[in-house]
């Protein structure tokens, strides 16, 4: 009954599959199937455990409970329900966004060990917060706009400076009317809190309009900010190529997979990797071979060129392999699942940030100023391993695939410049006008092991290449289309015969064969980079975010962050849609504000922002389904499509 094709369409994770059942090593996808039929009062949202009144449901049919204990409606729960599940997804990218300031401070006055790289970032993050740079050094700078950025979670008033910082003026005209600007991101955590907590707001409209609130804490001050200071601190990406696939891990190295979103913490791997290099030859090994998995990988692809191995949905299998030596972690899309596979082999799993352990794993602490330490322990424990590898547990699938990524807006503007040097948006521009570029569409988020692993994230793709829709991609979707040569100039070969012409002469323009159809754009905090590639487009152009001809998708979201992230897309006007619906089933209310054109109801984010939530979860429709609003779009600006 167990067939390894019906779970992944990844061959590499397929085989390991069949290693795992052979051994009797449990992993998520048969977890998954051990779950199923999944609870419906989950799957709709339906279900309440807010007091101890409760626990309550709400049941579909004639009979049955309408309300709970205390009285709330469907609705009500339904709305509470999502605004905690969107504080679940926004609040991991805000402490990563707080931590990474905090490094940055530190960096700035000497305490932590973290060079400052991203010299051009800072002097532009500076200028645009109104600072003088005048006669004072990098450090001097970099404290200042530390300072300012961990004010941002201090602001009793106003608006949160980042948002002021990134935000198309029209949006903000949007929010402000409906009373929705966040004014600092725990100040607003705390009150959605307080929104959703027993007895307090049980009216679905404003927990709808706190859930909108959230969005943009979300998207400033967790995606934005963390992408800002990263830069600051490791660079700006630029064009990297790479290679992809469970074929990165080495039989003759000593391999660390790095895994989780912390840069702080990968970039350390990577740096004590290179410096401990010679040790590991002194073991008989070729050396020390670092790859990601999930969004590290994404991090250190995009700056250091690192392979990667794999994504969210097939993590424990990279164990399986029985060649890694260590697999580090920080936060977030870390399953607890991994310490029982990697029990089952040499591998020691480490855990690394103080408040985030994991039960039965080994432990080595950052903390910024002792960056190195941790650095340095890590991979001298993974060097320890490296003798107690049982050969006869080893089985690494073969072939790994090129790809390209590091697609940031400042490489995106330069790449277009060797067209256009004085205005090098332009010949994008041309493209969308003249429809040779349809349309844009990001494919963000995860893979889950409830979807065929790979194959809608892959599918959605190809059919929106197809008809000339250029893809921007993050996050673990971007490994998916990695390892399928979607980030690879070879990828063209899927494009319309339009689309396809452009990404040739951008390409040769930058000495390419041709541009990847699908652009990496970083990890999961990085579709700020997407946000930003908007809004430039929607300034240089004269418009809205919510007029281009542009959509988001997670064709497999596992995480609460895929519907944060969403739910900010959606507040500039954005389309997004998802392969696996949201828990919002259970109520008309709900479910129409977010999926509906207008309805019977009073409001829809398509009315308010000018988009909305699309649930489909056949690939090949949802592409068609895109390509619809897309083209609405264009028609509305006057364009052919
Ligand atoms: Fe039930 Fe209301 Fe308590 Fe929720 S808050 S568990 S619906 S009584
Ligand atoms: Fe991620």
């Amino acid at each position: 009954t167990f067939l390894a094709t019906d779970l992944t369409i990844d061959t590499g994770v397929q085989e390991l599959l069949l290693k795992a059942n052979s051994e009797g090593i449990e992993t998520a996808f048969d977890r998954a199937k051990q779950q199923e039929p999944h609870c419906k009062f989950g799957l709709a949202g339906v279900c309440c455990r807010r007091c101890m009144m409760g626990p309550c449901r709400i049941s579909f049919g004639e009979k049955g409970a309408k309300r709970g204990g205390c009285g709330a409606t469907a609705d009500q729960i339904v709305a509470r329900n999502l605004l905690t599940l969107i504080v679940d997804g926004a609040t991991p990218h805000v402490e990563h966004a707080r931590e990474v300031a905090h490094t940055l401070l530190e960096a700035a006055e000497g305490i932590a060990p973290y060079e400052i790289k991203g010299k051009d970032k800072l002097w532009k993050i500076a200028l645009d917060l109104g600072l003088t740079l005048e006669g004072k050094s990098t450090n001097e700078v970099a404290k200042e706009v530390a300072l300012i950025a961990l004010q941002d979670f201090q602001k009793q008033t106003g608006v949160a400076t980042w948002l002021s910082l990134h935000a198309h003026a029209k949006s903000v005209e949007t929010w402000e009317k409906l009373n929705i600007l966040p004014r600092n991101a725990h100040l607003e955590i705390a009150n959605a809190i307080n929104k959703a907590a027993m007895g307090c707001d049980s009216d679905p409209l404003n927990l709808l309009l706190g859930v909108m609130t959230m969005a943009l804490v979300e998207g400033y001050d967790g995606l934005h900010l963390s992408t800002d200071l990263s830069d600051v601190l490791f660079g700006t990406p630029k064009l990297v190529k790479a290679q992809y696939n469970m074929g990165v891990i080495k039989a003759d190295y000593v391999n660390i997979a790095v895994h989780g979103h912390i840069p702080m913490v990968s970039e350390k791997v990577v740096e004590w990797s290179r410096k401990l290099n010679g040790e590991a030859k002194a073991l008989g090994a070729q050396g020390i071979n670092v790859i990601g998995i999930c969004c590290s990988a994404n991090e250190l692809l995009m700056r250091q060129g690192v392979s990667v191995a794999t994504n969210f949905a097939s993590q424990e299998l990279a164990i399986v392999t029985g060649a890694l030596e260590a697999m580090v972690v920080d936060a977030q899309c870390i399953m607890p699942g991994l310490q029982k596979v990697a029990e089952c082999y040499h591998t020691e799993l480490i855990s690394t940030l103080p408040n985030i352990k994991i039960e039965g794993s080994s432990h080595v602490e950052f903390s910024p100023a002792k960056a190195d330490q941790m650095g340095e322990e890590i991979v001298r424990k993974a060097l320890a391993r490296y003798t107690e590898r049982d050969m006869v547990k080893l089985q690494i699938p073969k072939g790994t695939v090129e790809a390209y990524a590091g697609f940031s807006v400042e490489q995106i503007v330069e790449v277009l410049s060797k067209i256009n040097q004085e205005d090098p948006l332009q010949p994008f521009i041309q493209a969308l006008t003249d429809g040779d570029i349809l349309g844009v569409v990001a494919i963000v988020g995860c893979t889950n092991p409830r979807v065929k692993q790979d194959w809608a994230n892959t599918e959605l793709a190809k059919e929106l290449l197809k008809h000339n829709v250029l893809i921007v991609a993050t996050g673990c979707s971007a490994h998916s289309l990695g390892k399928f040569g979607l980030l690879s100039p070879e990828g063209i070969e899927y494009c319309g015969p339009k689309l396809a012409n452009v990404l040739k002469t951008m390409g040769e323009a930058n000495g390419l064969t041709s541009l990847p159809p699908a652009w990496h754009m970083g990890s999961c905090v990085d579709n700020s980079r997407i946000d930003d590639l908007l809004v430039a487009l929607a300034n240089r152009v004269g418009v809205g975010v919510r007029d281009l001809p542009v959509a988001g998708s997670s064709p497999e979201p596992q995480s609460p962050k895929a519907l944060s992230i969403g739910t900010f897309f959606i507040a500039q006007g954005v389309d997004v849609h998802i392969g696996l619906n949201a828990p919002i089933s259970g109520s008309p209310f709900v479910e129409n504000a977010l999926t509906g054109d207008k309805g019977d109801f009073a409001v829809t984010t398509d009315e308010l922002f000018g988009g909305k939530l699309i649930y489909e979860e056949d690939p090949i429709k949802a592409a068609h389904v895109l390509l619809q609003r897309i083209i609405k779009k264009r028609t509305a600006l006057g364009l052919q499509s």
